[in-house]
């Protein structure tokens, strides 16, 4: 930090140019991420809301509302209005209170995975003191039901299924999981960070799309992320829990704030109301039938880049659920495959048996096509022939 200020136009300017590229890439060439391009009015709201503090409701009341019809309208799309719940900061909060939750309503340490879960479950179980058993996959990428059951203990607390994985969007079998969950009497929580907001609208739109939600009745939380296809401005992570009766063994009063005292149950205090509004004026200005049509488009250009990786070079890991896509150059290591795309300026997430592309609302027919085009120009075997199609 300087002694004297600087002037305050030439500061933002120069802030500007810093983000300035950062928004490009990210609208452009980023494939790889699952956050959404925040749709415009809903900065509007973040900004409306910039100055209040949800950790203090009592002053904040307002704020404090449009969280709890937050709530219910993503209760509502997973089947339980009454849901109880927050915005957090993102899907790894919310992992982790779900977790903390499993643990102490049933005061046990074992926890069960799948393969594919993220990473916040590890940060999650290191936190909670949790052993975590790893359930590997079958062909189809999903949880292998029958080593759950036989690796469920008098430990087991919880079981995590996940609906659209981060690798692939792949959706576990919840029903058969809660069907287990409720015959052992374990704790279920379901992922759908990303699958949350889009699962309901592929089942209106017509998909044919397992049931993951609320509806299975061992189903104990799920974490559902505005900040992904919400079109939502980060942080904006959501966990609902079923029933009031999950919330209760971590819930803490704090008795000293200026509004009264709350009882808390996220692990921040302080925290932003901006995000809410946000979200809040989505759910309204979009209502079901946007979020429908923007989970269209997705799929749209998710069948179009799944009917370009035919051919000579390239192969999908799996037929896309929803759409996040993984692709592999069949004649290069996906290392060799990463670089070369990235030579070619795109910014795709690398798994060690794919590249994923995530198509979401922002993204244009047209960047898939060139997408499209560069991938396959990417996986050809040698460099030679890579040289050759870039000069034509
Ligand atoms: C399925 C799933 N769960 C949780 C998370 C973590 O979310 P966040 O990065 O918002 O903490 C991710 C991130 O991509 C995810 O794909």
């Amino acid at each position: 930090m300087r002694e004297e200020g600087s002037d305050p136009q030439a500061v933002l300017e120069e802030l500007a140019r810093i983000i300035e590229k950062d928004v490009k890439r990210f609208t452009l060439r980023a494939l790889g991420s699952m956050c959404s391009k925040p749709l415009p009015i809903s900065k509007i709201a973040y900004l409306m809301a910039i100055e209040s503090n949800l950790g203090d409701p009592g002053v904040w009341g307002g704020v404090a509302r449009l969280e709890r019809e937050v709530i219910e309208g993503l209760g509502t799309l997973l089947s339980n209005p009454r849901a109880v719940g927050a915005i957090v900061s993102g899907g790894t909060e919310a992992n982790i209170l779900a977790l903390w939750a499993a643990r102490n309503y049933t005061k046990k340490r074992e926890v069960i995975v799948p393969a594919s879960c993220h990473v916040s479950f590890y940060k999650a179980a290191d936190l909670l003191g949790l052993k975590v058993v790893e359930a590997p996959l079958k062909r189809d990428y999903t949880i292998d039901v029958d080593f759950v059951r036989r690796n469920i203990t008098k430990e087991t607390a919880a079981v995590v299924g996940i609906a659209g994985t981060t690798a692939l969007g792949a959706v576990d079998p919840i029903e058969e999981l809660s069907e287990l969950a409720l015959e052992k009497g374990i704790y279920l929580h379901v992922d759908a960070a990303f699958g949350g907001m889009v699962l309901p609208f592929l089942k209106e739109l017509g998909y044919k799309v397992p049931e993951f939600d609320f509806k299975l009745d061992g189903v104990c939380s799920i974490t559902v992320d505005p900040h992904k296809m919400g079109l939502a401005p980060i942080p904006a992570g959501g966990i609902l829990f079923r029933d009031d009766e999950f919330v209760r063994p971590i819930a803490f009063e704090t008795p000293y704030l200026a509004g009264g005292g709350v009882r808390s149950f996220t692990i921040t205090g302080t925290r932003p109301g901006g995000p809410i509004a946000a979200v809040w004026v989505l759910l309204r200005v979009l209502g079901r039938r946007g979020y429908r049509e923007a989970v269209r488009e997705c799929m749209r250009l998710t069948e179009m880049l799944v009917r370009g990786v035919e051919g000579e070079e390239l192969e999908l890991l799996m037929r896309p659920v929803m759409n996040v896509v993984g692709v592999r150059a069949k004649r290069l290591s996906v290392r060799e495959f990463s670089m070369r795309m990235k030579r070619l300026g795109w910014l795709l997430s690398e798994f060690p048996t794919h590249l994923r592309v995530v198509l979401m609302p922002h993204h244009t027919e047209e960047l898939v096509k060139e997408l499209l085009r560069d991938l396959k120009r990417a996986a050809l075997r040698d460099h030679v022939e890579l040289r050759a199609t870039l000069k034509a």
